[in-house]
C-alpha cells in the first residue's frame, strides 16, 4: 500500500481531476477517500465523514449495499460486456428498460441507454432534432433552456446549462440554444410573493417562444429542481405553468432527472412530484445507486411511437450504451427500492423530518434561508439576514463554510454563497441529527471565526 503523502505526489504529477483547478490542487493538496459504508465515507487517514452530498448527488443507497455488488459479480462473471448494436441485444439491458418503464410515469415505454447525464443531455438534442425531422417541421430546431441550469460538460450538455462562466471556455453554447430566465425566488424575487414570481419567471418562456417563433422551437428543457446551480426550488406555480405554455405552442418538454430522479425528491421522478408530463426525461447518477456508469433517456411514446414509425437509422449511440454489469446494478438498485418502500419512506418519513430539522437553521445569524425539498437542501449564507446582504466575495464565504464542514465531519457542497445536501435516501433519522448538528457547528465556527477578524 502506498503511503498518503505518496498517492498525493502521484495525483499531483498524473491526474487532471474533472472541475477542478489544478495549480490550486498543487497549493492545497487533497483529501484521499479510501472507503464507504452506508451512508459515510473514510479517509485514507481512517477519518469518518457523513457523506450529505451522496457522493455527487447519486450514492442514493448508501456504500456497501450487498445487493448492487453481488449483481455486478454476478454480471461479469455471466457476460461483463456486448453491444446493442446490429440487432444484438443482452438480458440485463432489457430487464431494466422493462423496469425503468414500470417505475416511470405512465406512457414512456422506451429508454435509450447512456453512460451519464452529460451524454443523455446530448442524446436529446440529437433525438429532438431527428424528431421534428420526421414530424416534416424540420424548422422546428430550437431549444429553450434556462441560465444558471446544469445539463453536463458534454458540447452538447454544457451548451444547454447556464453557466456563463463555464460556458466562456470554448465558445459555447452551440447554435440553437437560447435561455431563459430561472426561478431562483431568493435571489430574483425580492418583494414578490413566491407564486407572482414563478409566474413571471415562467412567462419568460412564453415571450421567448413568441419572439423566435414558436414554429422554430423544438422544446424546453429543464431540472425539476436545479441542482448544480444551488439547489433552486422552484414556485408551486411555475411548472404547472411551463406546462401550460409547452402544450399551447406545442414544443416538447424535457425533464433533466438526473439529479431528481429515483426517489430524490420522494417520487420516483421529480416529474411526478411537480405533476408535469414531460416527453423526455434524462436520468443517470442513482439509477444504479452511483455504483456504475449509466445514464439515459425516458422516452414519452409520442417521440418514441414516432421514432419507430419513422423508420431509418439514429445514428446514435456509444460503445457502452446499456453495459450488462451496469444495467445489472441498476435492476438491483431499483428492487431494493421496490422491495424497501424507498420512495414512500422519503415521502412519508424521512423528507418531513430532515424538513423540520433542516428549517431550524434559518434562525442562525449567517442564514438567509434555508429550504428544501425531498432530501435536498441549501442554506443561502448572509452577512445580515433583516436585508439579505451577501458576504464581500473575497471572504469566500462558501467555499469556507464547506471547508470547515468537511473538517467537521460533515460533506457539504457549496455554490456560490450557499450550502447545499442531497444526502442518501437511506438516511436515518438519527443521522439526519448528526446531519443538521454538524452544518449548525459549521456555522458557529465560521460565524466566530468572522467575528474574531472583524
Ligand atoms: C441535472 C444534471 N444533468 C446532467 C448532469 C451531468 O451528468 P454526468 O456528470 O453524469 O455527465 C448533471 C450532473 O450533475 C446534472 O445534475
Amino acid at each position: 500500500m502506498r503511503s498518503l503523502l505518496e498517492l498525493q505526489a502521484l495525483d499531483r504529477q498524473h491526474y487532471l481531476h474533472p472541475f477542478s483547478d489544478h495549480r490550486l490542487i498543487a497549493e492545497r493538496g487533497t483529501r484521499v477517500i479510501s472507503r464507504g459504508e452506508g451512508v459515510y465515507i473514510y479517509d485514507s487517514e481512517g477519518r469518518q465523514i457523513l457523506d450529505g452530498m451522496s457522493g455527487l448527488w447519486c450514492v442514493s443507497l448508501g456504500y456497501g449495499r450487498r445487493e448492487l455488488i453481488d449483481a455486478a459479480r454476478r454480471q461479469l462473471e455471466t457476460l461483463p460486456y456486448y453491444n446493442s448494436f446490429f440487432q444484438c441485444t443482452h438480458p440485463p439491458a432489457i430487464e431494466l428498460a422493462a423496469l425503468l418503464a414500470e417505475v416511470a410515469p405512465p406512457g414512456f415505454s422506451r429508454v435509450f441507454y447512456t453512460n451519464s447525464g452529460s451524454e443523455a443531455n446530448d442524446t436529446v438534442i440529437r433525438m429532438l432534432r431527428h424528431y421534428w425531422d420526421l414530424q416534416g417541421q424540420p424548422a422546428r430546431k430550437i431549444i429553450i433552456s434556462r441560465r444558471n441550469a446544469y445539463h453536463g460538460s458534454t458540447i452538447g450538455g454544457m451548451s444547454l446549462g447556464g453557466m456563463p462562466a463555464q460556458q466562456a471556455q470554448g465558445d459555447l453554447p452551440i447554435p440553437g440554444i437560447v435561455h431563459i430566465g430561472q426561478p431562483y425566488c431568493f435571489e430574483l424575487g425580492a418583494g414578490l410573493h413566491p407564486d407572482e414570481f414563478g409566474l413571471r419567471a415562467a412567462g419568460e418562456l412564453e415571450q421567448q417562444i413568441l419572439a423566435l417563433g414558436p414554429e422554430r422551437v423544438a422544446a424546453f428543457i429543464g431540472e425539476p429542481v436545479q441542482g448544480a446551480g444551488g439547489v433552486i426550488i422552484p414556485p408551486d406555480s411555475y411548472w404547472p405553468e411551463i406546462q401550460r405554455i409547452c402544450d399551447q405552442y406545442g414544443i416538447l418538454l424535457v425533464a433533466d432527472e438526473v439529479i431528481t430522479g429515483f426517489g430524490r425528491l420522494g417520487e420516483w421522478f421529480g416529474s411526478q412530484y411537480y405533476d408535469i408530463e414531460p416527453d423526455l426525461v434524462i436520468f443517470a447518477k442513482a439509477v444504479n445507486g452511483g455504483y456504475l456508469p449509466l445514464g439515459g433517456v425516458l422516452v414519452g411514446d409520442r417521440v418514441g411511437d414516432a421514432l419507430v414509425a419513422g423508420g431509418g437509422e439514429f445514428f446514435h449511440g456509444f460503445t457502452q450504451s446499456g453495459n450488462p454489469v451496469a444495467c445489472a446494478v441498476a435492476i438491483a438498485a431499483l428492487q431494493v427500492m421496490q422491495a424497501e418502500g424507498i420512495v414512500e419512506r422519503v415521502r412519508e418519513r424521512i423528507a418531513p423530518y430532515f424538513a423540520a430539522r433542516w428549517q431550524t437553521l434559518a434562525a442562525h445569524p449567517l442564514v438567509g434561508e434555508a429550504r428544501s425539498v425531498g432530501l435536498l437542501g441549501a442554506l443561502e449564507l448572509v452577512a445580515d439576514q433583516a436585508s439579505r446582504r451577501r458576504f464581500p466575495a473575497e471572504l469566500r464565504i462558501g467555499e469556507t463554510c464547506r471547508d470547515t464542514s468537511i473538517e467537521l465531519g460533515l460533506v457539504m457542497r457549496h455554490v456560490r454563497d450557499s450550502l447545499i445536501v442531497a444526502p442518501p435516501l437511506v438516511i436515518t433519522e438519527a443521522q439526519v441529527d448528526e446531519l443538521v448538528d454538524k452544518a449548525r457547528r459549521t456555522l458557529d465556527s465560521v460565524g466566530s471565526q468572522l467575528q474574531r477578524h472583524a
